[in-house]
């Protein structure tokens, strides 16, 4: 395997070519980047869990605040280490990290001595939430044209962001056999929840995002969050990944208990394999809606064969009857964002290229491309309020009411895997790890 110091410094020399010619079309010399300041609650002395900058996370994977890194084509970059001597908090010496030789490391006790560290800059660009100190330094705060011209590049995912985001798989796979584990033997949300966090061996607050535990009825709410103690669930649909080095894994699976509708169980299995089918679509040059759509005729067509939906695929998808069934997009892109960004840019300088209108929650209209992280993860749910118009219009005979209303109960099914684009197709980055 290659040493991850190796993959690391390749990333870095990527991103510096990237940031060079971002930087010379945006009119700037340089581009300073902090890792942040933490957010207080209001009225509170109480800070929100710490999420740094993720422009600073991915050029730097090193925790903490008021960080800030230089970045110059032609130089090193310089990092000002943030190192506070502090008896509140713990502060950890660098040591030294596989990543430390890519960067000019200098140490600063306080925040003002940091940015004293910058020295007068010209040009130069800040990326960060610490704009009054960035604009007193003569800096210009998140200017969008660069933004975006950096945003698009981080699509293209570099070998060692890839090795992350697979080490993340790893351990969210791990923890995703120890939750079925958990549900099968009949646990609660909160079980479960506890059992996923344990295997990972991670709190809360170091997941990606919160988890999705949702035991029937409430795998119809999309990002469900309670977690209630009721135990033997029927239907588990769990969505939940964890980080490693600051790039998620992002994982969906929806399971039925022995004790479950017969007929909820078989739609389960139909959207496996459809889900299975949409991923060896997965192609360069395919645009992300086209897939999306297919998604729509294949949940059309298994609404179809199990007798939910009268119409045929065809004509559901044409009439938007998949659509409360799926109301959400196929996927997004992956990486030190959960939902990854620069899925609705249509060009580096960020001309936007939105959903179309019957789509409007498809978080990617991106053209399919090699190196490309993104999610595969189709829905189909039983959301009354989204089936309440069509119960009441003129389209209401093309939906078997009393079969919907006899699964709404079982809530829904998301099946989600994270897919690279190679130069002829796709590696599934999940399925080694968590074959179902
Ligand atoms: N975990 C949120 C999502 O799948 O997009
Ligand atoms: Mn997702
Ligand atoms: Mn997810």
């Amino acid at each position: 395997m290659i040493e991850l110091s190796s993959l690391f410094h390749q990333h870095i020399a990527d991103r510096q070519r990237t940031t060079a010619g971002a930087l010379a079309q945006t009119g700037f010399e340089a581009l300073v980047i902090s890792s942040g300041k933490v957010y207080t609650h209001f009225a509170d002395d109480q800070d929100a869990p710490f999420h740094p900058t993720p422009h600073f996370a991915h050029w730097c994977p090193m925790a903490g605040p008021h960080h800030l890194l230089v970045i110059r084509p032609g130089q090193r970059p310089r990092l000002i280490r943030y190192a506070p001597e502090d008896f509140w908090y713990e502060q950890s010496p660098l040591g030294n990290p596989f990543w430390a030789s890519e960067f000019e490391i200098e140490e600063a006790g306080t925040v003002e001595d940091a940015w004293k560290r910058l020295g007068t800059l010209r040009r130069a660009a800040y990326i960060g939430n610490e704009t009054d100190r960035a604009e007193a330094a003569g800096l210009e705060p998140n200017p969008a044209l660069l933004t975006a011209h950096l945003d698009w590049h981080r699509t293209t995912k570099s070998a060692y962001e890839v090795q992350c985001i697979e080490e993340a798989t790893v351990l969210a796979a791990r923890a995703h056999l120890a939750a079925r584990a958990a549900f099968m033997a009949g646990a609660s949300e909160l079980e479960i929840h506890y059992a996923f966090i344990q295997a990972a061996g991670i709190v809360d607050h170091e997941m990606p995002y919160g988890s999705i535990v949702a035991l029937n009825e409430k795998g119809a709410i999309l990002h469900y969050e309670g977690k209630r103690k009721v135990k033997n669930g029927a239907v588990l649909l769990i969505d939940a990944g964890v980080q490693v080095r600051g790039y998620a894994a992002d994982i969906t699976r929806t399971m039925a208990a022995p004790h479950c509708d017969s007929r909820f169980a078989a739609l389960i299995a139909g959207m496996e394999r459809l889900e299975l089918q949409l991923c060896d679509l997965v192609k360069p040059n395919l645009a992300y809606g086209d897939l999306h759509h297919q998604g729509h005729l294949r949940i059309a067509e298994l609404l179809k064969e199990s007798g939910i939906l009268k119409a045929s695929p065809e004509e559901a998808v044409e009439k938007g009857l998949s659509r409360p069934f799926f109301p959400h997009g196929l996927g997004h892109h992956l990486g030190i964002q959960v939902h990854d960004v620069a899925g609705q840019q249509g060009s580096p300088d960020g001309t936007p290229a939105p959903p179309p209108p019957q789509h409007p929650t498809l978080r990617t209209t991106r053209t399919i491309d090699v190196d490309q992280v993104f999610t595969v993860e189709p829905g189909l749910y039983f959301i009354p309020m989204l089936l309440r118009p069509f119960r009441e219009d003129g389209q209401s005979a093309s939906f078997n009411w009393p079969l919907i209303d006899e699964l709404t109960p079982c809530g829904g099914i998301r099946i989600e895997d994270n897919l690279l684009v190679t130069a002829h197709g796709h590696r599934n980055l999940t399925r080694p790890h968590l074959p179902i």
